[in-house]
């Protein structure tokens, strides 16, 4: 079986960088190139969901010249790809606190968004600024909100309905990650789509993001596809 929704934590690329005795931002640049590919890989392999984590609410804390690098390459790459994702059928969406980008890269986040919204083939999705905790307060609070204003009963709130609450919600069943892969080596979820991910087959791949290809999407497709999920049955 092919996962539906596949979620990828890129991580690795200051390592790359630091093994070829460049600064880690030099890791970022590469890192970003993969996606490409990355994307076309997911199409060509039947996955209808890939989420990418780009960047965790956590990661403000890195120096503003690595900062400064992660947003021109987000710009560059909505700037470059979008005639590229239009021809591919493929939809776009960026989940996250997009209100903490520059003005000038929320509206470009917007209309790229617009541009792929019709398309039916892949649902492409980058976390930016972007953390599962903050999602589900967030959720949390909306659905607070919701039951004071008297829109909601507080006996309608059940999983199903909050799912409709989480920055994902635009997925509907697609929403749930069928396998999640972190590249380095790492084995950490940090903070990524922990709801979404409950029941996700997990895969640490001993590859650096920027050493990540079309075959290393395929080899972790066919890992998956020989996993028994129980979905906590017998
Ligand atoms: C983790 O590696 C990677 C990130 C925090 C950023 C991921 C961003 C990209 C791949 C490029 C973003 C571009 C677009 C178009 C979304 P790390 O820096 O933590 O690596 P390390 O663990 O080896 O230090």
């Amino acid at each position: 079986m092919i996962p539906k929704h596949v979620a990828i934590i890129m991580d690795g690329n200051g390592r790359w960088a630091k093994a070829r005795g460049r600064p880690r931002v030099f890791g970022h640049i590469r890192g970003s190139s993969r996606i490409k590919s990355i994307v076309e890989g997911a199409s060509d392999l039947g996955i209808r969901a890939l989420t990418l984590y780009a960047f965790s609410t956590e990661n403000w804390t890195r120096p503003d010249t690595e900062l400064t690098v992660l947003w021109k390459l987000l710009k560059k790459y909505l700037i470059k790809e979008v005639k590229n994702l239009e021809a591919n059928n493929v939809r776009l969406k960026v989940i996250g606190e997009i209100d903490k980008l520059a003005p000038e890269l929320q509206t470009l986040v917007k209309s790229s968004e617009a541009c792929l919204a019709k398309n039916t083939g892949l649902f492409l999705t980058f976390c930016v600024s972007y953390g599962s905790q903050r999602e589900i307060v967030d959720a949390t609070k909306r659905i607070v909100n919701d039951v004071i204003s008297g829109k909601l009963m507080a006996t309608e709130i059940n999983e199903a309905l909050f799912e409709n609450y989480l920055w994902t919600d635009f997925l509907g069943d697609l929403a749930k990650v069928d396998l999640l892969i972190r590249t380095s080596g790492e084995q950490r979820i940090s903070n990524y789509l922990l709801w979404q991910a409950a029941y996700a087959e997990f895969l640490f791949m001993d590859v650096l993001w920027p050493d990540f290809s079309k075959e290393n999407l395929s080899q972790a497709v066919n890992d998956f596809s020989k996993r028994q999920r129980r979905f906590g049955g017998i």
